[in-house]
């Protein structure tokens, strides 16, 4: 059907519905799904979470799994990790193939992907989001969405907006300025709307300017709804909804979540109680609010049905079949980030006989199991230890916990019974007998680390890692450190270790995506999403104390305003540990011959940068090409260099490439609040390109008039 032939259709089935029939599709009628309407065949609308992996099917009333034994899935690797491969096409690799699984599981809208900024490391739900860069999560997030609504299931992103911190995150008041907010935090929305066509966007737990964000007006009715034209359905996150008449007349669409555990806890049906439910139908009866209003976001509700489940041919999605762990394993690969490497330390050559310590908890901890709603079933997870036993067969392979964090509980600590002194002492007597240390720590999926519901309590490793790695570097200095996290942790043992691996939560094939490039099966080309400060005043939102960051529980103040990331660190100059952008290779790359097509571009004009790109090393391997883009003289404060261009290529050993990237000269206007509107300032401009973001390799000025 033609868009014209289903809004006729939209139209002529809303005429027919009664008010109850249309009230009631606008709030849940369970923990995941709402009514549909018997009488017509209008089917329910289901989801489900989101963003890695379809989740286990949850119960009907409460928070508890349904136990059922179908839905069990193939877990994508998280966000982050996605982000890291700077490969829009693996991201649409990763929507298709979870968006199948998503279908097969029949789920009509899949929550996620999740675009909030990293602003903070402490940020508990970072390894959700897709870095601390809006161009970059711009750029990565629209194939993800088109991947997965290809299969009739129509993508969530989530959580708009400024939802950037766990902590306090059901009330916390985000004052932000304008230009922070268009320029930072919300192009990421903006792409998934405009370039993404996502069907659904989910509002968040936090306020903004004193209005929850879930129906606040600025942000659903003017920016998203009018200024966007987003003709898609707003969901509330999870029990974001705070009042009827906000809600219903700021943009709110589906009302999910509200605290109830439903009808265990109420001997009439709960969910009648739902702002959404029958406060909205006596508003509309007394005529408080118009029918028009109730219409509109019936109009939206059966748009996405006739994108979703009423939609003719629908393809019928596939789960867990070879192709979709292939997917997961390459992603995985793709997205660890070698930072260290000295003296060649990888590639581990697996035709070696030697001896080989793996140390750590998280060389065997489930990292699907945990971290909040992102939680998955997992049909399998290969654990780091297990791939590394199927790579290196020729290797003797010893193993020790050396420290332990407890099991995964929402919301609550829960310590670990064994005993960390016996734990470390096991781990020395193997490194002392090894030829090469490898130490899987990092952070995990539990309460007050990478998980919902909480932030970070420290920047420095948990569960006495610090101290277990000086422990053992005492003992044999052969170490590789292989961090499993998903936000940046302090180091201060860096100087002492050989190697450092940034390995994210890479779900089902985790293991054998980690021994494919520790065993040089795959040469690492992952890139950091986001900056790992050396200390954590070294960050912006934390530079500025408290009311920056956490805030004081009432408001919070982004004092960092649009110095995020590497913007700060690079304007500031404050040296970060690890830079966005950073990640080496086995093989070595030149990049040369860097030009723009021209000197002088019209607003209207393409900026095309080309150069050469070189594999100077022996191994093949791919390099990601970055253009920044800076304007030293600005009636306003700018950052040093913002990212306006990637490319990632791929090369064979001592062969080059040419490169070509285009960028509009449109994108390099900041929001100038003076005029609320975007502003191309004439004048020079300087283009960066280098392979990290603090590695540059060529500068052109250029000039827009
Ligand atoms: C989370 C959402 C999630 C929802 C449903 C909320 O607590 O913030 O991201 O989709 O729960 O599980």
């Amino acid at each position: 059907m033609k868009a014209q032939q289903i809004e006729n259709k939209i139209d002529s089935i809303i005429s027919i519905l009664t008010l109850e029939e249309k009230v009631a599709m606008c709030h849940a009628q369970s923990k995941f799904s709402t009514p549909g309407v018997e009488r017509l065949g209008i089917p329910e609308v289901w989801m489900s979470d989101g963003p890695h992996g379809v989740r286990g099917e949850i119960n009907w009333d409460d928070w508890g799994y349904a136990k059922w034994t179908n839905d069990s899935i193939t877990a994508f690797p998280a966000l982050t990790c996605l982000a890291a491969t700077f490969n829009p096409k693996l991201s649409k690799e990763y929507g298709i193939n979870l968006g199948e699984e998503a279908r097969y599981r029949k789920k009509d809208i899949l929550l996620g992907p999740g675009v909030n900024i990293y602003r903070t490391p402490l940020n508990g739900r970072n390894f959700e989001y897709l870095g601390e860069d809006p161009f970059l999560a711009s750029k990565m997030v629209i194939p993800y969405i088109q991947g997965v609504q290809q299969n009739g299931v129509a993508a969530c992103v989530k959580h708009f907006a400024l939802n950037n911190q766990e902590l306090w995150r059901d009330h916390i008041n985000v004052e932000i300025s304008d230009r922070a907010l268009y320029e930072i935090y919300l192009p990421a929305f903006k792409a998934a709307v405009k370039e993404g066509n996502v069907w659904s966007i989910m509002g968040a737990y936090n306020q903004f300017r004193g209005q929850h964000t879930t129906h606040n007006s600025m942000l659903m009715n003017t920016i998203l709804k009018k200024n966007w034209a987003f003709d898609g359905v707003v969901i509330s996150d999870w029990g974001s909804t705070h009042n009827t008449k906000e809600a219903v007349l700021n943009g709110l669409d589906i009302e999910m979540g509200t605290g109830t555990d439903g009808l265990t806890t109420s001997t009439k049906n709960a969910y009648d109680s739902y702002y959404l439910a029958n406060p909205f139908l006596e508003m509309l009866k007394s005529g408080e609010i118009e029918e028009e209003v109730l219409n509109d976001k019936v109009r939206r509700i059966l748009r996405l049905m006739f994108r979703t489940n009423m939609m003719p041919n629908r393809p019928f999605g596939r789960m867990n079949n070879q192709e979709h762990l292939d997917v997961a394993r390459k992603i995985a690969g793709e997205g660890i980030v070698l930072l260290k490497n000295n003296n060649s330390f990888f590639p581990i050559d697996p035709s070696k006989k030697m001896t080989i310590a793996v140390i750590g908890e998280n060389a065997t901890k489930s990292m699907t199991v945990g971290g909040g709603s992102s939680e998955l079933k997992a049909k399998t997870e290969i654990s780091p230890l297990t791939g590394l036993k199927d790579r290196f067969t020729n290797a003797t392979i010893s193993h020790a916990m050396g420290y332990a964090s407890g099991p995964s509980a929402y919301g609550k600590v829960i310590p670990s019974t064994f005993d960390a002194e016996k734990l470390k002492l096991e781990a020395i007597e193997i490194a002392k007998k090894a030829d090469v240390v490898l130490f899987f720590g990092g952070l995990n999926k539990n309460h007050l680390q990478d998980c919902e519901g909480g932030d970070r309590q420290s920047f420095s490793l948990p569960f006495g890692q610090d101290n277990l790695l000086t422990e053992i570097l005492k003992v044999n200095n052969n170490v590789g450190v292989v961090l499993i996290s998903g936000n940046a942790v302090e180091m201060p043992w860096i100087s002492n270790v050989n190697a450092i691996m940034q390995t994210w939560y890479l779900g089902s094939e985790a293991g054998n995506a980690i021994a494919d490039v520790i065993s040089g099966d795959v040469n690492p080309s992952g890139k950091l999403p986001f900056s790992f400060p050396k200390k954590l005043t070294d960050n912006a939102a934390h530079s500025f104390g408290k009311l920056s960051y956490p805030g004081d529980s009432i408001n919070q103040y982004y004092k960092d305003d649009i110095l995020v990331g590497y913007r700060w660190h690079d304007t500031k100059k404050i040296a970060p540990l690890f830079a966005f952008g950073e990640g080496l290779s086995y093989t070595t790359f030149e990049i040369k011959n860097v030009k723009s097509d021209k000197k002088t571009y019209a607003p209207s004009d393409k900026i095309i940068v080309s150069g050469l790109l070189l594999n100077t090393g022996n191994v093949d391997g791919a390099e990601v090409v970055q253009v920044y883009i800076g304007k030293s003289k600005s009636k306003v404060s700018r950052a040093l260099k913002e990212l306006k261009g990637f490319q990632k290529e791929f090369l064979k050993k001592a062969s080059s490439t040419t490169f070509e990237i285009f960028i509009n000269a449109n994108d390099l206007a900041f929001y100038d609040e003076t005029i609320a509107d975007w502003n191309l300032e004439k004048g020079e401009y300087v283009i960066y390109i280098g392979n990290s973001s603090n590695n540059i390799s060529a500068k052109i000025k250029i000039e827009i008039n």
